[in-house]
C-alpha cells in the first residue's frame, strides 16, 4: 500500500507520532469527525491536507459512514489508520475497508474494550496494562492483533499517570504496525494476522519496555 489516511476526533498525539515516523507511503489526508479537533491544526501546520466530516451533519450512522468512506476514497487513501477516532463504525464501512483498517486501543486486548480503560485496569487490580494495535472488525475493539506493548501498573498510579505511561508506548507501536502493513510485511488473511517473516513477527508482537 502506498498511501494512508488518519482519522482523528481530538488531540491527535498518535496522529503526530505516525506523521513524524516518516512511514513508507504518503499521508493523503487527516480527517476528523469534529471540526474543533486539535490535531487538525497540527497536521495543517505540517502541510498535510485536512478534511472534516462532521457526524452531527448526518441523519444516521449509516449516512455518516457513507460520507466518510467517500471522503477517504476521494483523497485516495489505501490504508485507514484510526487514531483516537471516537465513532463506532458500521459493519458496511468495516467490510468496505477490510484488511486496510487499523486501530490503536489503550489496553491489552481482549482485556478492557471500550472507554475508560485505565480506570478499569486500576479497578481490576491488574499488574500489567498496555496498548494494542489491531485490524478493525465489526465487533468493537475485537479485531486481529498486530502488536501489543505492556507496561507495569505501579503502586499509587492514578488513571492519568497510567494513561501517560501507556501513551508513550502507543506512540512507538502504532508507527511500527502501520509501517509493517504499508510495506506488506503484515496482512489480514482469513481473519488472522499473517507476517512474512516469523522472526520479525516475534520481535514485534509484544513490546516490553525496560
Ligand atoms: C489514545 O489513547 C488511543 O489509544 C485512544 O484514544 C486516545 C487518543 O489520543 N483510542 P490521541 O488523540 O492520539 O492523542
Amino acid at each position: 500500500m502506498n498511501s494512508y489516511v488518519i482519522l482523528i476526533s481530538g488531540r491527535g498525539s498518535n496522529m503526530q507520532a505516525l506523521l513524524e515516523a516518516r512511514l513508507p507511503g504518503q499521508c493523503v489526508a487527516v480527517i476528523s469527525n469534529r471540526p474543533e479537533a486539535a490535531g487538525l491544526a497540527w497536521a495543517a501546520s505540517r502541510g498535510v491536507p485536512t478534511r472534516v466530516v462532521d457526524h452531527r451533519q448526518y441523519p444516521s450512522r449509516e449516512a455518516f459512514d457513507t460520507a466518510l468512506a467517500e471522503a477517504i476514497e476521494r483523497v485516495g487513501g489505501e490504508l485507514v489508520l484510526l487514531a483516537g477516532f471516537m465513532r463506532i463504525l458500521t459493519p458496511d464501512f468495516v467490510a468496505h475497508f477490510a484488511g486496510r483498517l487499523i486501530n490503536i486501543h489503550p489496553s491489552l486486548l481482549p482485556a478492557f474494550p471500550g472507554l475508560h480503560t485505565h480506570e478499569a485496569a486500576l479497578a481490576a487490580g491488574v499488574r500489567v496494562h498496555g496498548c494494542t494495535v489491531h485490524f478493525v472488525t465489526p465487533a468493537l475493539d475485537c479485531g486481529p492483533i498486530i502488536i501489543q506493548a505492556a507496561v507495569p501498573v505501579l503502586a499509587g498510579d492514578t488513571p492519568d499517570a497510567l494513561a501517560a505511561r501507556v501513551l508513550r508506548q502507543e506512540h512507538i507501536i502504532y508507527p511500527q504496525a502501520a509501517r509493517a502493513v504499508l510495506e506488506g510485511r503484515c496482512r489480514l488473511v482469513d481473519g488472522r494476522v499473517v507476517w512474512d517473516d516469523d522472526a520479525t513477527s516475534a520481535d514485534l508482537a509484544l513490546r516490553v519496555p525496560a
